[in-house]
């Protein structure tokens, strides 16, 4: 989603605010712009529809200016287009802003500025709800206010979320940001006598590694020798910076010609990684360390709800039923959307895990700050992002170790998720005393494999490029899965939809005779998930109610199975697994025939249409 980047020092602004955009492209975006300002106060402000290459294109010559910010837009309100594209100026045209988030009552806002100025009220330069900042700021300015006694008064005028970057024509040497909810972070980078901002690390991983994360309400002033943070009733003070740990080789694609391919093939290392030392075999413990929920916390839970949104919603349907078969606890999923804007009723004694790769996702917060609220239940957060925003909101985290996921559309995230809600699994189940040591170890055992399971499912990825030419032209998938498969169905047709835009839809296999199964003809191609476990004859018996309309089927079930090879027009065989670590087979497969249905239409892979890698908006 939209990206900011800020710079401040003696170097060229433009091309560093250019890099750092570049960075943050896996973000997804649909416009760009930067805003440089010279010692004299001369202002270059550069925006253009597209990609960044057609930004760059527009600048021709950078403009000169040690000072600046840019962004890369996820259009909101308004079409993608060059006046849309931000930086936005006030009228006077001396406040420059860059904008995350979403003003909700931009509209009653503009209608306050025109009706206090009615000669400026057809002037708006465009259709955002983020031009009103800057005339805000500016309209506080007029009355006499500091920069950040302005951005304060604005910032309590905004209804949502907002992150925001911003300068004054009139003041070459500082950029200033400001944070309020969560529309994503801004993170403050130190260099040696320059400063940075960006709302994600990437963009600041060739500068430094020392930062500073804006809290929610903070505004800070940012000059090339530091930055001053400034809260509500407190004084100003020089915020404690703290080191990241960034590898830059592995931001970098590699030999991969993509970089949802590289992360699909990272899965092996994304799971070890994400598994070593939480799983102990002897004595045999999972999550022992590094925990902030207590034994005693965990025995005292009735039942457990895990949520989130997308891909980390179908980990979060996997990881309920691995609760309650590992850990014997009553557990249930929910969209964190639908869940934040109920009243549902979630105890008596309730643990809530969110699963979310980014920690940014604007839903999931929601539902978080939801949970907090009304029950005050303890909250643990499943993610990839160290430092995130629903790390700060939740009692207790577990962090995958999966490496930065620059591929918009998750992959590696998706399968480090599985396996802490697995670990989770085994530590509500060792605390309640469900698991003894022996069944404790076994499980452990079975997830120990798990890096393997997909190690070998990768091995098809010919077996699913030859698949996937054959349905290269296919306008629609239906996807069956049942009971624990059911999950990768859905997520199957979600890789479908997201990079191979192509309609698909993920079923449980019973549901399909209740009305998908008038779709099919030979047109409708069938993708069926049927490994050897308990409800494989159920699948079969699916199968066959498809080949009867005639529509084709590609089968995925365990390597040597004659009997659904038989059955199927198209087969792939992944490794057998035990009935709970199934999705980890199914995975990669299903994550190659989207990947390579996708490259076969020539489709933007990394970087789909209107999709964005962290959903700060709702
Ligand atoms: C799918 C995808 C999205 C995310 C969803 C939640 O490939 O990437 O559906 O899964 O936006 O994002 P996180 O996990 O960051 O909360």
């Amino acid at each position: 989603m939209c990206g900011i980047v800020g710079y401040v020092g003696q170097q060229s602004a433009g091309p560093i605010l250019l890099e750092g955009l570049q960075r943050l492209e896996y973000r997804g975006y649909d416009s760009s712009g930067i805003a440089v300002l010279d010692r004299d106060g001369a202002l270059s402000v550069l925006k253009r529809q597209g990609k960044l290459r057609d930004l760059e294109a527009a600048i021709g010559v950078m403009p000169p200016g040690a000072a600046g910010i840019g962004h890369t837009r996820w259009a909101t309100h308004g079409t993608p287009s060059d006046r849309n594209a931000h930086p936005h100026a006030s009228s006077s045209g001396d406040v420059v802003v860059v904008h995350n988030g979403i003003v909700e009552n931009y509209r009653s806002l503009k209608a306050l500025l025109d009706a206090a100025k009615p000669e400026r009220a057809r002037s708006w330069q465009s259709e955002t709800d983020t031009e009103v900042i800057p005339e805000l700021i500016a309209r506080e300015l007029n009355q006499g206010r500091s920069f950040v006694e302005a951005m304060r008064a604005c910032l309590g005028l905004l209804h949502g979320a907002s992150a925001i970057a911003a300068f004054h024509r009139a003041d070459p040497s500082r950029i200033y940001a400001a944070r309020k909810g969560s529309a994503g972070g801004i993170v403050i980078g130190y260099g040696d006598g320059e400063m940075y901002l960006a709302s994600d690390l990437p963009a600041l991983l060739p500068h430094t590694a020392t930062v500073y994360h804006l809290e929610d309400g903070e505004i800070a002033v940012v000059d090339s020798q530091g930055a001053v943070v400034h809260r509500v009733n407190q004084p100003p003070l020089r915020p404690v910076s703290r080191q990241v740990d960034l590898d830059p080789v592995a931001v970098a694609r590699g030999p991969y010609r993509h970089f949802m391919l590289k992360e699909i093939h990272e899965q092996p290392r994304a799971l070890s990684d994400t598994i070593r030392g939480r799983a102990r075999l002897d004595p045999p413990s999972a999550l022992a360390d590094e925990f902030e929920l207590s034994d005693d916390q965990l025995r005292s839970v009735e039942r457990v709800l895990v949520i989130g949104m997308g891909t980390s919603l179908h980990a979060a349907m996997i990881g309920r039923w691995w609760i309650e078969q590992i850990a014997g606890i009553p557990a249930d999923f929910d969209n964190a959307s639908e869940f934040r804007f109920r009243a549902p009723v979630i105890g008596p004694s309730p643990l809530v895990v969110s699963v979310t790769q980014s920690g940014e996702t604007i839903d999931t917060l929601g539902a978080m700050d939801h949970v907090r609220d009304r029950w005050g239940a303890p909250q643990i957060v499943i993610t990839n992002v160290e430092g995130s925003e629903a790390t700060r909101k939740a009692d207790a985290s577990i962090l995958l170790r999966c490496g930065p996921e620059v591929g918009v559309a998750s992959t590696k995230t998706f399968v480090g998720s599985l396996a802490a809600l697995y670990l989770l699994a085994c530590r509500i189940g060792r605390a309640r005393g469900v698991l003894d040591d022996g069944e404790l170890t076994e499980r452990l055992e079975q997830l120990l494999t798990a890096p393997s399971l997909v190690e070998r499912g990768l091995e098809l990825s010919k077996r699913c490029k030859e698949i996937a030419s054959s349905y290269t032209g296919a306008a629609n998938f239906l996807v069956l899965g049942r009971g624990i498969e059911h999950p990768i169905a859905m997520e199957a047709a979600l890789k479908c939809k997201e990079i191979s835009y192509v309609h698909a839809e993920g079923y449980a296999a019973g549901e399909m005779k209740h009305g998908p199964i008038a779709l099919l003809d030979q047109q409708f191609p069938v993708i069926a998930l049927a490994t050897r476990g308990p409800l494989f004859d159920k699948m079969m018996s699916a199968i066959q109610q498809v080949s009867a309309r005639q529509a084709p089927v590609i089968a995925i079930g365990d390597e040597g199975d004659a009997e659904l090879a038989e059955l199927a027009d198209h087969y792939i065989g992944v490794p057998p697994a035990n009935d709970l670590l199934t999705p980890f087979a199914l995975t990669p497969v299903i994550q190659l025939l989207a990947y390579h249905i996708a490259l076969a239409r020539g489709l933007d892979i990394d970087q789909p249409r209107n999709l964005a890698k962290t959903v700060t908006v709702e």
